[in-house]
């Protein structure tokens, strides 16, 4: 179960110029409220396309069967695929994992061993195949991208499917999985034709919305994930944001603090920072959500030039006190900080009695690790708002299916939320398919000269500028 606490983005705590006042909450209802019915309008009809992925009638089922026919004979499982085809896994992976997960021996581990490659960087993948030269044969590659032309997971695809048929020959195709979109595609062709199991990414869910889709539930199921559990914690979280009294909904409250503090406070930089290392790459998954969702140039109906979005940054409790808090506290007041925080963790140690007589130590004595991180989380926090910082909280009860569960629907939902305030789409990313673009008129691609012509004034270097 996830609660919001947000006493610390008010002016009770941080004063009226950085928190909000009980006019900023009356002035912010009717566009929370607006916003909230206009997306519970569109719910009714499954619309956006992953509101449907809790209790999607086959997707589940369809994961589930795949991944008990691949469980018994693999022992590591390798995602291909980038930003939203592999934030989610990697969230997932983190959250409900011991950290050394891919250390523990294959009998005791009880699924696949997992690495998800979400870049091209050379090395990165030289060195991830060289550890599976020896277990190749019983390694799964899951290549997982909705367009199916995505440069990096195109790349990674195409060494792999050598890789595979230079060992297994006739075989290879046994050991990939292609999770893509189900009716059209460069990668739904090739999977077609080379004889893949396939899983579905849906048509009108876009990457960064797609954990909760074959996307995120394959690789989780694969390594014991209990996926069930995961999407009954997004159903309780989508019965939970359909109320319509505002106050009352986590999703409304959270994303009328984000725009408030955004539009009115002076507040463009919005942290989130777990105090758990399971929860720190829920922070990079949001960062994405986050980013590409709401940052952009133009208004909804695409006649105004805006240039919205908060910029989303994370950073890890009690880590980056040592590191970013001189700055959270005394740098320009433009952030908010939005706390993770755990009140039973998947493990915790007792610290020894060791130093009776040292003052410096003895305090620390037979506590337990959780209650110092939650102490340093509230002084955090204490510290923050002394500097009339502002905060927020979402607490999680557990580190759980069902928690991770509540909290990717919550933050989708909020997303959504925040996009409709902001009037803007939400949906789009036009911003990354020039990039895109961009590469492929860089690598030669075919039908980009043209672009790669344009790009000649800005690429072509300057040696006067060489320092
Ligand atoms: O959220 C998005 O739309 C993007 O981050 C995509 O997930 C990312 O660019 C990868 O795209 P694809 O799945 O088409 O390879």
């Amino acid at each position: 179960m996830i609660n919001l606490y947000w006493k610390n983005a008010t002016e009770k705590v941080v004063g009226p110029e950085h928190g909000l006042t009980s006019e900023d909450l009356a002035g912010v209802a009717p566009s929370v409220e607006a916003a909230h019915a206009a997306l519970m309008d569109q719910v009714r009809h499954g619309q956006p396309g992953y509101t449907a992925l809790p209790d999607h009638p086959s997707y589940p089922s369809q994961v589930k069967q795949l991944a008990a026919r691949f469980r018994e004979n693999t022992t590591d499982l390798v995602v291909l695929g980038i930003g939203g085809s592999a934030l989610g896994a990697i969230a997932i992976q983190n959250a409900l994992h011991p950290a050394t997960y891919n250390l523990i021996s294959d009998k005791k581990r009880g699924g696949p061993r997992l690495f998800v490659l979400d870049n091209v960087d050379p090395a990165l993948i030289a060195d991830t195949f060289k550890c599976l030269r020896r277990r190749l044969e019983t390694t799964l590659f899951n290549v997982i991208s909705k367009s199916g032309e995505t440069a990096e997971t195109a790349a990674q695809f195409m060494i792999v499917r050598e890789m595979l048929r230079e060992r297994l020959g006739d075989k290879f195709a046994s050991r990939i999985v292609a999770t893509t979109d189900a009716e059209k595609g460069t990668l739904h062709e090739i999977a077609r034709q080379d004889g893949y199991a396939t899983l579905p990414v849906p048509g009108d869910v876009g990457g960064r919305f797609s954990v909760l889709s074959p996307v995120g539930l394959f690789p989780a199921a694969m390594t014991g994930v209990d996926i069930d559990a995961m999407l009954a914690g997004a159903v309780a979280m989508k019965q939970r944001l359909a109320n319509p009294k505002w106050r009352e909904n986590p999703a409304c409250v959270l994303a009328a603090v984000k725009v408030l503090m955004f539009n009115r406070k002076g507040k463009p930089l919005h942290v989130m920072m777990p105090y758990s290392n399971r929860l720190y790459m829920l922070a990079d998954w949001y960062r994405q959500i986050w980013a590409e969702s709401l940052g952009k140039r133009l208004s909804v109906d695409g006649q105004r030039e805006v240039f919205t979005g908060p910029t989303p940054i994370k950073a890890l409790g009690t880590t980056d006190q040592h590191s970013q808090v001189q700055l959270y506290r005394e740098g320009p007041n433009d952030k908010l900080v939005v706390f993770l925080e755990v009140d039973k963790h998947p493990a915790d140690v007792r610290i020894p009695d060791s130093f009776a007589d040292v003052d410096g130590m003895a305090y620390l004595a037979k506590s337990k690790l959780s209650k110092l991180l939650a102490a340093e989380k509230s002084a955090t926090e204490y510290a923050l708002a002394v500097s009339k910082r502002p905060s927020v909280t979402l607490r999680f009860n557990g580190i759980t299916p069902q928690s991770i569960g509540e909290f990717f629907y919550l933050y989708e939902f909020v997303t959504s939320l925040a996009g409709e305030m902001l009037g803007i789409n939400t949906y789009d990313q036009p911003a990354v398919e020039l990039g895109k673009q961009a590469t492929f008129a860089l690598m030669g691609r075919k039908g980009y000269e043209e672009q790669a012509k344009e790009m000649k004034p800005i690429l072509r270097e300057d040696k006067n500028y060489l320092a």
